[in-house]
């Protein structure tokens, strides 16, 4: 017999009232957070010190939504060709084609949206609150996506900018002496930088936003999706405690579903600073020994931030930047935060002091650190 779309409406709700009385069985539990709303306040990653401006003044002046306070304050990145880490001008995969992966959380009405692989469309982030809001489904990836994003009208462009496709044909002639790429006439060693936005927010109201945005791993394996779009992992909220995100390797933060693991945290009484550490902690437990040096300390960085419902915020590093990284790139080991008291950047804690950083790393920083003391020389003759 022909099932009617009203039937089948009728059965699932049916189904779904079945599904709807054994999740109360397993509800949240009762947050420990109920504190009265308190000041608006946005944190972000360190790149985010402009978004946070425009996402605290967003949610103060307009009374905007803090998801589209937060989203507006992503997009400045986003759009920005000279920022290599997302969005317009990201540093491509290995076959040099810019992929973006985002994911966005509405705390009030307790949505998500997340989009992977995405390829030109600058602004992923409202891609992915354009799946939360349009359709019944929480994450598209790769060329779904696209055809998605492009039937919604968002507009189809280049994403690799000439600065970020000369750092790709630089790493591809460097990747094996004996290939037929011949060495790039600018032979600077290239790193193989991450980068990525996180930023959450949380109004007058207690109500919450967040979104975290990336081109993702440079050079990484195409078809390769991070943390940043999986929904508890790259960025979570919830209404009734709070929010978090994250930075760095994603593959180390998927296994510990951090941005998840640090709203429970928060729910079962830890600040947010206390429980991005502990998170932290967990993504090291969970690190597979060929990451981990002799001592146990895992060889690659990862960050989180996070915000609660009653204001309080907190941001963690696995390792405290040495001194002379911060000589000459100040920011680094840090995060963006904007309240009442404005917009600035706070330092992040760590789990290990610079005095414990594997050696390998210690050299790559240090390399790092000559290399732009050489290159602002360069500058200043
Ligand atoms: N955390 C960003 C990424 O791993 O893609």
């Amino acid at each position: 017999m022909p099932v009617t779309r009203r039937a089948f409406l009728e059965t699932s709700a049916l189904a779904l009232t079945g599904l709807a009385a054994s999740a109360k069985a397993h509800a949240a539990p009762t947050p420990s957070n109920h504190a009265a709303p308190a000041p608006p306040t946005v944190v972000a990653s360190r790149n985010g010190i402009r978004g946070v401006r425009k996402a605290y003044e967003m949610m103060t002046n307009d009374q905007a939504d803090p998801l589209d306070a937060v989203i507006a304050g992503v997009n400045i990145q986003e759009l920005d060709p000279n920022d290599q880490s997302v969005g317009l001008g990201g540093r491509p995969n290995a076959d040099g084609v810019v992929t973006l992966d985002a994911s966005v959380m509405h705390g009030p009405t307790r949505r998500a949206g997340s989009v992977a692989a995405l390829e030109d469309i600058a602004s992923a982030s409202l891609v992915a609150k354009a799946i939360m809001d349009y359709t019944d489904h929480i994450m598209l990836v790769g060329k779904g996506a696209k055809r998605f994003a492009l039937g919604m009208g968002f507009k189809e462009q280049n994403l690799l900018s000439e600065e970020s496709r000369q750092d790709w044909l630089r790493w591809r002639s460097q990747l094996s002496p004996d290939d037929d790429w011949l060495d790039h006439e600018d032979d600077v060693m290239i790193e193989r930088p991450g980068g990525t936005i996180n930023m959450c927010g949380v109004d007058a109201n207690g109500d919450i936003g967040s979104v975290t945005t990336t081109s993702g791993l440079s050079w990484k394996i195409p078809g390769r999706v991070g943390d940043s779009p999986i929904i508890g992992t790259g960025q979570y909220c919830d209404n009734e405690v709070g929010a978090a995100g994250s930075t760095g390797r994603g593959e180390a933060n998927i296994k510990v579903c951090g941005a998840f693991l640090i709203v429970e945290f928060m729910r079962g009484g830890m600040s947010p600073q206390e429980a991005c550490l502990a998170a932290l902690e967990r993504a090291v437990a969970m690190t597979e020994d060929r990451l981990l040096d002799g001592k146990g300390r895992p060889m690659f960085s990862l960050n989180f931030y996070a915000v609660a419902k009653d204001g309080r915020f907190g941001g963690a590093t696995m390792y405290q930047y040495p001194d002379e990284y911060l000589e000459v790139l100040p920011s680094r080991g840090s995060y963006a935060v904007a309240n009442a008291d404005g917009a600035r950047h706070e330092p992040l804690h760590y789990v290990y002091d610079q005095n414990q950083l594997p050696g390998g790393l210690r050299d790559r920083m240090m390399e790092r650190v000559e290399r732009i003391r050489m290159e602002r020389a360069k500058e200043e003759e």
